[in-house]
C-alpha cells in the first residue's frame, strides 16, 4: 500500500516564515543601534524605522495567523511525543509574543505623544492616550519581552537544527523551499 506523505506547509507559509524571520532580524538590528528611547528622543532615523518596520511585522503576523488558521499543518506524526507537546507550545508562544510585544510597542510610541504609521504610510489609530501611565508601562514590558521573544525563537532555532542535523529527519526540511512539496 502507497505511504500517502504527511501534509506540508505551502509557498504562503513558506514565505510569510522567512518574510517574518527577516523582518525580526532587521528589527532586532535597528532596536540594538537606535538610540535609547526618552524623555529627550524625537521620532525620527532608527526610531522611527523601528515603529515602520515592527507595524510590518504586526501586519504579516496577523495575516500569517488567520493562513495558518485556515490551512492547519499538523506536526509530522514520526515526532516524539515530548518533541511535539514543546514545539506546539513554542510555535504557539512566538506567534503570541510577537502579537503581544507589537502591540505593546504600539501603545508605547502613542504614550509618548507619536504616531504608528504602517510602511512608514498608512498612519494608525492610538492605542494609548499619550502621557498615560498604562502607555508607559507597555514600554517597559515591551522592553523584557524582548528578551522573551530572543529566548523562545534561539529555542526554536536549537529545535531546527536538532531536527536537521541530530535527529537527521524530515522536519526541517519542512520549512524550506527546495522540498518540493509546496
Ligand atoms: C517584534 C517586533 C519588535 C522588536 C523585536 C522590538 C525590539 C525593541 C528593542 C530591542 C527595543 C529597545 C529596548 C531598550 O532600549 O532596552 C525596543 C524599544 C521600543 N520599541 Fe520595539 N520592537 C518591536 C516592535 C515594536 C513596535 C511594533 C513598536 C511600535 C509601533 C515598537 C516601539 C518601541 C518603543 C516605543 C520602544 C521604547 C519603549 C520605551 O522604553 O518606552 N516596537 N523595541
Ligand atoms: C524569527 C525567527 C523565527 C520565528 C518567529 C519562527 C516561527 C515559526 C512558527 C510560528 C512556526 C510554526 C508554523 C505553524 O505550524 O504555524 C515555525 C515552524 C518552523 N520553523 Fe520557524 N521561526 C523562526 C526561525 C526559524 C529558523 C531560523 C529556522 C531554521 C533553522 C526555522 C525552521 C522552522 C521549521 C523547520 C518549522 C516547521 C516545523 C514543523 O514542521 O513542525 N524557523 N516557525
Amino acid at each position: 500500500m502507497a505511504m500517502t506523505p504527511a501534509p506540508g506547509y505551502g509557498i504562503v507559509a513558506k514565505l510569510l516564515h522567512w518574510l517574518i524571520f527577516a523582518l525580526l532580524a532587521v528589527q532586532y538590528t535597528i532596536g540594538s543601534i537606535m538610540p535609547h528611547i526618552g524623555r529627550n528622543s524625537l521620532d525620527e532615523g532608527w526610531v522611527a524605522w523601528h515603529f515602520s518596520v515592527g507595524a510590518a511585522i504586526l501586519f504579516f503576523i496577523v495575516i500569517r495567523l488567520v493562513w495558518r488558521l485556515l490551512h492547519p499543518v499538523p506536526l509530522l506524526p514520526t515526532m516524539e511525543s515530548w518533541e511535539t507537546r514543546l514545539s506546539g507550545i513554542t510555535h504557539w508562544a512566538l506567534y503570541l509574543l510577537i502579537v503581544v510585544m507589537t502591540l505593546l510597542g504600539w501603545a508605547a510610541t502613542n504614550a509618548r505623544g507619536w504616531q504608528v504609521k504602517l510602511f512608514g504610510i498608512i498612519p494608525l489609530p492610538a492605542l494609548a492616550p499619550k502621557d498615560s501611565s498604562w502607555g508607559h508601562a507597555a514600554g517597559d514590558v515591551h522592553n523584557v519581552l524582548v528578551y522573551v521573544l530572543l529566548a523562545f525563537i534561539g529555542l526554536h532555532v536549537v529545535g531546527a537544527l536538532y531536527h536537521y542535523f541530530i535527529k537527521r529527519d524530515a522536519v526541517a526540511a519542512r520549512m524550506f523551499f527546495s522540498s518540493g512539496r509546496d
